[in-house]
């Protein structure tokens, strides 16, 4: 599965329809959602100096969505190196995400990046004018990567309505495919309960399952079912936000002092190993080039038991629980 693209040193997995997926993305999702500070939402502000950062460390894959706000600094960034000619569109791998459910109440979000899954009228047309709006903030005329954000609105209780409603938006994910404007297509936050039915109706399958991975959250079972059904893991929220003290977790800073790399690195490399595609944030010049240097240690099989066994007992999330949506 695994390949090195001739784009860079960052190893590539390849999708069931043969597009490589580089293995290490940038996320560009800012903002506080753990209430560190007074303001939780998105800061899209925030990006604007971190992507160009990012680029300049050497990042070609780069995961944004609908909902962060970030699209326009992406495609605004990108736009500046493509003008002068030191990168083109096929160099770099885009990811976006639409149809964010409404947010929990005390996360400050447009209800114009996020969607009533309940009072849309027309959930499908929706689909494809966010998607429309989403390549015209980006400037760019295809993603390589969409994925439907969550499986349903984090209240929903209705299988029935989850259900239905799913198949539809799979449609037009499937047109969008179909047109050449997406490369792939995929979900994210989906359990298991909400591939199985989708799998039986959908035309073209989900090439990808965007999950929370981390250490402390590592949902083996469905990490298992998605691979046996052709789906690449990605990993979000990979050092747990920088939250929940994972990043200074006593088997982690030890297994960091053995090999001689940071916390951070260790964890990256932990998913690495996994198979997943892991998608970091940071603003740091420093931990930006930590995060791309990954590639050149390895993680013996105790090391790796060890972090798997920080995952046992009840998960814990920096984002809501998907198993309980339906
Ligand atoms: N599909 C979904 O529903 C979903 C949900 C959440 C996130 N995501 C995606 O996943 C991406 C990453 O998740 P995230 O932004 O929540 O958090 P994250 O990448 O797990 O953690 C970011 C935090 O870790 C710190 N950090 C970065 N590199 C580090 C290193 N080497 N050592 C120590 N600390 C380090 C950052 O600080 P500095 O910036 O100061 O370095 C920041 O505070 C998002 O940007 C988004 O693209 C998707």
């Amino acid at each position: 599965m695994t390949e090195t693209t001739t784009k860079n040193t960052i190893p590539g997995v390849k999708l069931t329809n043969g597009v490589s997926l580089p293995q290490l993305g940038y996320g560009c999702a800012f903002g506080d959602w753990l209430g560190r500070t007074d303001f939780q939402g998105f800061l899209p502000e925030q990006s604007w100096h971190a992507i160009e950062l990012a680029l300049k460390a050497g990042f070609r894959h780069f995961d944004t969505a609908y909902c962060y706000g970030t699209e326009r600094h992406l495609g605004d960034t990108l736009g500046r190196w493509f003008a002068d000619g030191t990168l083109t569109r096929d160099q770099v791998f885009l990811t976006t995400k639409l149809l964010h459910p409404a947010a929990p109440p005390h996360i400050a979000i447009s209800h114009r990046l996020t969607c009533d899954w309940y009072t849309e009228p027309d959930l499908k047309q929706r689909i494809l004018d966010d998607f429309d709006r989403s390549k015209e903030k980006a400037g760019i005329g295809y993603y390589d990567l969409l994925l439907m954000h969550w499986p349903a609105p984090f209240d929903n209780t209705d299988a029935e309505f989850g259900r239905r409603t799913r198949a539809d938006i799979w449609s037009a994910f499937e047109e969008i495919h179909q047109r050449g404007e997406a490369r792939a297509i995929g979900v994210s936050n989906f359990a298991r309960h909400h591939l199985e039915p989708l799998l039986e109706t959908a035309t073209i399958q989900p090439m990808v399952n965007q999950l929370e991975v981390h250490p402390y959250c590592h949902d083996a079972e469905l990490i298992d079912y998605c691979k046996a059904a052709g789906m690449v893991i990605e990993a979000y929220a990979p050092f747990a936000s920088g939250g929940l003290g994972l990043l200074d977790d006593p088997a982690v800073m030890e297994i960091a002092k053995q090999v001689g790399y940071s916390t951070g690195q260790v964890i990256l490399r932990w998913h690495i190993q996994h198979g997943h595609v892991v998608l970091p944030k940071s603003s740091s010049p420093r931990r930006l080039s930590e995060n791309l240097a990954i590639f050149e240690f390895e993680l013996d099989d105790d090391s790796m038991a060890r972090l798997d066994a920080l995952g046992g007992g009840e998960a814990r999330r920096t984002c809501p629980d998907p198993s309980g949506i339906q």
